[in-house]
């Protein structure tokens, strides 16, 4: 059985995911209906009808109540019973709401003790919700394995050297030894920087002509659960980095089930605000990447493992690991500290 790590937020959707009417969406195994209020105000319900199991997304959202499409129970955002066309109202005709919010141009759901959900917990990913349209590119990928696969992709990059070396791998992240950093926030930071290499083809081409070489940085910022911030950046070798322009993303994995993810990404950068076609190739360009090269490789390395755990295959690990196997002690560890606190 997977012990996820409950009480903290998950990604559950982009915000412009889910209309009135509702998207339906497994989370840690678990069936969740997401619908928009009266008000527009995002909610959450568990999407399994207390009478006969039927699913509640399948039915009706008017003014945030919840219709059954079998045999017409009603439900507000609580989870309340607030219509029986059947006879009274009893306690048992309820289901299970869940904590939501709406921030950063995403919607994020506490799947722990609701007691404990507190908003101001959400990881800050300001840059989101304030980047202009034209400078933000946004997609989502349901990917075919364990979550914490994708996250240990994102965390080690020489992958993309091999995995990627016509658009974002030109060999330097192999050459540049990554820094790893566990800081006191919760935050594990995982940096490259590499000084006078050969630029990736994707880089390559926003340098001047005739630049053939390169000083790069791309930083990467994890927190729990599984939530990525991506830097990049480069500059002709030895240019002041400063104004040089940065890329500035977000790999985000929520699990659906033990071997599958629900991977949400963005980009959006510091330079060309207003530059919409570049923003739509940048947008493009990724997705392909991530869906065609990434997921493909994840959902083979997941079908090789079966059901077995990561640790359980004894994989043999390389310098290259440090930072993914940070970030798995950490939430192991989580994980731990908190299923020792529900025993
Ligand atoms: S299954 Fe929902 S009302 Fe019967
Ligand atoms: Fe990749």
């Amino acid at each position: 059985m997977t012990h996820y790590l409950r009480n903290c937020w998950y990604m559950a959707a982009w915000a412009d995911e889910v209309a009135e009417s509702g998207l339906a969406r497994t989370l840690l195994e678990q069936p969740i209906f997401l619908f928009r209020n009266g008000e527009g105000i995002v909610k959450a319900l568990f999407d399994r009808c207390p009478h006969r199991f039927a699913p509640l997304s399948m039915g009706h959202v008017t003014d945030g109540v919840v219709t059954c499409r079998y045999h017409g129970l009603a439900f507000d955002a609580s989870g309340t019973c607030v219509h029986n066309p059947h006879g009274p109202i009893s306690r048992a005709l309820a289901t299970r709401s869940f904590p939501v919010v709406e921030a950063h141009r995403a919607i994020w759901i506490w799947m722990g003790d609701p007691e404990k959900a507190d908003a101001a917990q959400i990881r800050d990913l300001a840059f989101l919700g304030s980047a202009p349209d034209t400078a933000f590119n946004k997609g989502y990928v349901l990917g075919g394995g364990n979550y914490q696969l994708f996250v240990d992709n994102i965390l080690d990059l020489s992958h993309t050297d091999y995995l990627h070396p016509d658009t974002l791998g030109g060999g330097s992240i192999t050459r540049t030894r990554a820094h790893v950093e566990q800081r006191d926030d919760g935050i594990i930071a995982i940096q490259w920087d590499s000084y006078d290499d050969v630029p990736p083809p994707l880089v390559r081409q926003k340098m001047p002509a005739g630049v053939e070489r390169a000083d790069s940085w791309t930083h990467v910022e994890w927190s729990a659960p599984g939530i990525m911030k991506l830097v990049n950046g480069a500059v002709p070798t030895g240019s002041p980095r400063e104004g040089a322009g940065n890329s500035i993303n977000v790999h985000i994995m929520t699990p659906e089930t033990a071997t599958t993810t629900h991977y949400f990404f963005a980009s959006t950068r510091d330079y060309a605000l207003d530059d919409a076609e570049m923003n739509a190739a940048i947008g493009r360009i990724r997705a392909q990447i991530f869906s065609t090269e990434d997921e493909p490789m994840i959902a083979a390395q997941q079908a090789r493992m079966g059901d077995q755990g990561f640790w359980d295959l004894k994989p043999a690990l390389l310098r290259i690991d440090e930072g993914a196997v940070a970030v798995r002690r950490r939430l192991d560890a989580m994980i731990a500290a908190e299923q020792g606190e529900m025993e």
